[in-house]
């Protein structure tokens, strides 16, 4: 079971993806649990403001420690955090790789950025690890937030409804996933590749696995470099 609390000003953009697909699954079946927290309960004015102008005059709004502090602060009460994670342009990239380590630990906090940033002492004491999901910039750490618990909760034991198809994704072994067909085994003229007819699994194995090489090859070199 892991535990994953996600912080951010925009909560409702997190219900649809954390309560549907793998991960409101995961949620049902007790393999995780996905708790979505609004910054703005905490913070110190009763106006809830979040966020101010950065010292030094540039544009834009920067994310208030204040706020950030207290919640991190009242969830360590609680919990004994593996990671605090805070979702940047900046940060190193997210891999699968990094989803598997992800997936082997107990409690995370995912911080979403917002606006400009967030103050930057809330990096320098507070967050564990950053992580970029990819060199573009996002409106928030939201959408980035969901696409690292969805890597990471789906390889959770019993999240997926076929436990072995996990082990079977691109990248689990820097290689690209072979293609996939299902029936009719002819639609238009379009053939499905003999080989996957004819029932000799050995066969289909080592087709599978020089599908996957050409793939990564031709695709992906870069996969096949490190
Ligand atoms: N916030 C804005 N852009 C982002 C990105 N590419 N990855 C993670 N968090 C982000």
């Amino acid at each position: 079971m892991i535990h994953i609390d996600i912080l951010t000003v925009i909560p409702d953009l997190l219900a649809s993806p954390f309560n549907h697909s793998i991960i409101g699954r995961a949620k049902a079946k007790g393999v995780a649990e996905v708790a979505v927290h609004n910054i703005r309960d905490y913070a110190l004015d009763r106006h809830r403001r979040v966020d101010d102008y950065p010292f030094g005059g540039e544009a834009g709004m920067v994310m208030l420690v204040e706020p950030v502090y207290r919640l991190i602060t009242e969830l360590k009460r609680h919990r004994a955090y593996d990671e605090i994670i805070y979702t940047s342009p900046d940060g190193e990239r997210l891999n699968q790789k990094e989803a598997n380590r992800l997936s082997t630990l107990k409690n995370i906090i995912i911080l979403c950025g917002h606006y400009k940033g967030v103050d930057h002492r809330i990096r320098e004491h507070l967050i564990t690890r950053e992580l970029s999901i990819g060199d573009y910039v996002l409106t928030g750490g939201e959408l980035a937030a969901a696409v690292i618990c969805d890597a990471v909760v789906r390889l959770l034991p019993g999240a997926m409804g076929d436990e072995s198809s996990a082990l079977t994704d691109s990248f689990q072994d820097n290689l690209l996933a072979p293609p996939v067909y299902t029936r009719p085994a002819e639609f238009n003229g379009w053939k499905v590749p003999e080989i996957l007819l004819q029932g000799n699994a050995a066969a289909i194995e080592a087709w599978k696995f020089e599908q996957s090489l050409e793939r990564t090859k031709r695709l992906r070199p870069d996969l096949t470099d490190e």
